[in-house]
């Protein structure tokens, strides 16, 4: 599976870090909502879904999580534990968050507005998603 990590440019100096992130340049979708996970309980696993259009960019701003990734046929797990990476999800991607640290501040840039209609939280619906889109 490709796993496709952006490496954000760093502008630091003697003060410390600043990353700055813009729509269609450092990341490859318009932002059209942010929203960030934090003071997580221990052994918490969430996700458990997909999307029909949605593309997001997750990234550990601080502290550190793992991503399941499962595309249907194939699975990864990726750590986010760099604030200047950000890890992008497409939207027919199934994904579930896990072991947080405690500090851990995940925050995700998405390409849609909130729309319950747009998840998929079934796992069969997923395999039948993806297989009619020819992938499987
Ligand atoms: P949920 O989808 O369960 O989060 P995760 O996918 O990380 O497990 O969302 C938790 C709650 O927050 C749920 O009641 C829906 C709400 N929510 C919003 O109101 N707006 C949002 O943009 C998101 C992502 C969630």
């Amino acid at each position: 599976m490709e796993i496709k990590m952006f490496q954000f440019q760093q502008h630091g100096d003697h003060r410390g870090q600043l990353v700055a992130l813009e729509e269609n340049n450092d990341v490859p979708f318009d932002v059209k909502r942010v929203y960030y996970i934090y003071d997580t309980g221990k052994g918490v696993r969430r996700g458990f879904h997909a999307h029909k259009c949605l593309k997001q960019i997750l990234i550990a701003i601080k502290g550190e999580c793992k991503i399941h990734l499962d595309s249907g046929y194939e699975t990864a797990e990726v750590l986010l534990n760099k604030p200047y990476e950000g890890l992008y999800i497409s939207n027919d991607m199934w994904r579930e968050m896990y072991d947080f640290s405690e500090d851990a501040v995940l925050l995700v840039l998405a390409s849609e507005l909130y729309d319950e209609d747009d998840y998929i939280r079934d796992y069969q619906k997923f395999i039948q998603f993806v297989d009619n889109k020819g992938e499987k």
